[in-house]
């Protein structure tokens, strides 16, 4: 007999800021139906010069220790496309933040939006091993490219923690998973660069070959059968591509599959966008909390970090997962974003990147729990 294993609680942050897709769309002489329709995305976060990864990492997992206490999480685990820095891992900043015991491990894990399930994975390891402790796994991006380019509708912020316990009160993680590992240049990010280089097309098409991939693992290794799976969560850089992996599971598989198996899972992150590693958790996070009847019923994930892996995965979602959503508090983060111009966006966007070089301080500007403050002998500053 082995044991249950997986979510026992979910939280979601953004950033202060939110521009809205429409202005953006008449700013750049844009049907504003492409973006709603043709991307599915309404808004994207905006970060304020006082936020990054870690604020809003923090922010996410805040609610979790409040909820569940500190003393049971011995790991800490950061999931990020959209590191601080080269060397220290924004675990160990947000472990700070957060309070954690000392007795505690930290460490940043890397692979563009996949990372937050290889931490998920290695979780539910460390749980097998030691039932009486829990992991707390926070993926947090920012999704930033070019200004003036295909990919800019596309960018957004947002953070999402999970604890993994045994005896879950969310989602059963079970153990057989089909994974997919192909080198591909469809998205990367330079050491020396603030923003993604992307091959859009390529992203798109290697994203439903390491689907398709990972899917025929995934049943080579003994999974259920596509009948058996209720819902989908897709990874979503942008909405309509859950859409795309939908279809493409359907043909894939030979089935029909309505969209109404994976629609709600993408009520977040339209208003978003695109948050990386913590979109597919995002996914999970809507369906959680707006789909009343998933008690019971087993999920079906699609993981993918361009690179690129794939990984697919399934949870069996608990009866009494209704009594843990976290739907009004998440509600407030959204509603609580204060709107900005494109100007404002865009000038924001350029000063996202903080050098190094100089001593600086950075004024708090917007109202999350954490704030960046600035560059000390080289070193960030953070402040709760
Ligand atoms: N009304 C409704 N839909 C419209 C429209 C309008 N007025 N104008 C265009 N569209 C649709 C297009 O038909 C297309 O739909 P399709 O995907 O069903 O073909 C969609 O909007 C996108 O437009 P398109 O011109 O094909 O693409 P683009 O050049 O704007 O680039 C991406 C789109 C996704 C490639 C680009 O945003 C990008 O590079 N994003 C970052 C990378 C990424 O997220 N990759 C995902 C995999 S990880």
């Amino acid at each position: 007999m082995s044991m249950r294993i997986g979510i026992h609680d979910l939280s979601l942050a953004t950033a202060g800021y939110v521009l809205d897709l429409n202005d953006l769309a008449a700013a750049t002489g844009v049907d504003p139906d492409k973006f709603r329709i043709g991307l599915g995305q309404d808004q994207m976060s905006v970060p304020g010069l006082d936020e990054d990864i870690v604020t809003m990492g923090a922010a996410a997992a805040l609610p979790i220790l409040e909820r569940h206490g500190r003393d049971s999480i011995r790991t800490l685990m950061f999931a990020t496309e959209s590191g601080i820095d080269q060397s220290k891992s924004a675990a160990v900043f947000a472990h700070a933040l957060l309070g954690l015991p000392d007795t505690c491990r930290a460490v940043e894990l890397k692979q563009a939006c996949y990372a937050a399930t290889a931490a998920m994975q290695a979780a539910l390891g460390i749980v097998a091993r030691n039932p009486e402790e829990t992991v707390l796994v926070i993926a947090s991006d920012i999704a930033r490219y070019e200004v003036d380019t295909a990919a800019e509708p596309t960018q957004g912020a947002g953070a999402v923690a999970f604890l993994i316990a045994a005896d879950p009160a969310l989602v059963e993680i079970e153990p057989i998973v089909g994974v997919h590992t192909a080198d591909v240049s469809d998205f990367w990010r330079p050491n020396d660069s603030a923003t993604a280089v992307v091959d859009g097309k390529l992203s798109i098409d290697a994203y439903l070959d390491g689907l398709t991939a990972a899917w025929d693992d995934f049943r080579a290794r003994g999974g259920v059968d596509i009948a058996e799976i209720e819902r989908f969560c897709h990874h979503q850089p942008f909405t309509r591509m859950a859409a795309k992996a939908h279809r493409r599971m359907a043909e894939h598989t030979g089935t029909e599959l309505g969209v109404e198996l994976y629609e709600t899972s993408t009520v977040y992150n339209r208003r978003m966008g695109n948050s990386y590693t913590a979109s597919l958790y995002a996914g999970l996070a809507a369906l959680l909390d707006f789909d009343d009847d998933l008690a019971g019923r087993r999920i079906g994930f699609v993981s993918y970090g361009s690179g690129s892996v794939t990984e697919i995965f399934t949870g069996v979602v608990s009866a009494e997962y209704r009594e843990f959503r976290r739907q009004a508090e998440t509600a407030a983060r959204l509603d609580g974003r204060v709107p900005v111009s494109v100007e404002r966006y865009r000038a924001l966007h350029s000063g996202g990147a903080v050098s190094s070089a100089a001593d600086v301080e950075i004024p708090v500007e917007t109202d999350g729990p954490f704030h960046f403050t600035g560059i000390r002998h080289r070193a960030r500053q953070y402040r709760a």
